[in-house]
């Protein structure tokens, strides 16, 4: 991955113009509405499906963003906000894989969220509030 902070901050910028808006500046959330992405969304790196997830949420998924600029945002978020939740042995998102797994976006994700959530919990990973 390019970390130059140059990428960095344009990453912020794709982040501000496309994901904000709902998510709010601080990856807060909205209660009831938005889940938080910041000290959360990094556990469900810890599971394959978790990471193919985060790709395929509509938001993401449908997103003007092209796949590098997705995966930037991704990785931004991960890596600026979820230090603590993080594996150890993260790997971050490429276009390649993006491009690869972010379609078709998920029509279920209330399903497949809790079902993650779940298996995270049968791990002992429970960073991750399954109502938000
Ligand atoms: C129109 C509002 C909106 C926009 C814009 C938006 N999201 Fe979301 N996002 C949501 C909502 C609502 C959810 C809850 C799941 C659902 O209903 O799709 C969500 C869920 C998520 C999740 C899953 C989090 C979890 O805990 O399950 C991720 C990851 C995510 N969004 C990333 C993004 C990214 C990255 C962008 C920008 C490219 C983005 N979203 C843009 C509203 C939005």
């Amino acid at each position: 991955m390019r970390t130059s902070s140059a990428d960095l901050s344009l990453a912020q910028q794709h982040w501000v113009l496309n994901c904000m808006g709902c998510h709010t500046a601080t990856g807060g959330g909205i209660p009831g509405k938005v889940p938080p992405l910041a000290h959360s969304l990094g556990y469900f790196e810890h599971l394959p499906a978790g990471r193919e997830y985060v790709m395929r949420v509509p938001g993401a998924s449908n997103s003007a963003l092209s796949d590098q600029e997705l995966a930037d945002v991704l990785n931004w978020l991960l890596t600026t906000m979820n230090h603590e939740a993080l594996p150890k042995d993260f790997k971050p998102y490429t276009a390649a894989e993006v491009s690869a797994q972010r379609r078709p976006a998920l029509s279920d994700v209330a399903t497949v969220r809790a079902g993650l959530i779940r298996d995270l919990h049968e791990r002992g990973i429970k960073g991750v509030a399954d109502r938000y």
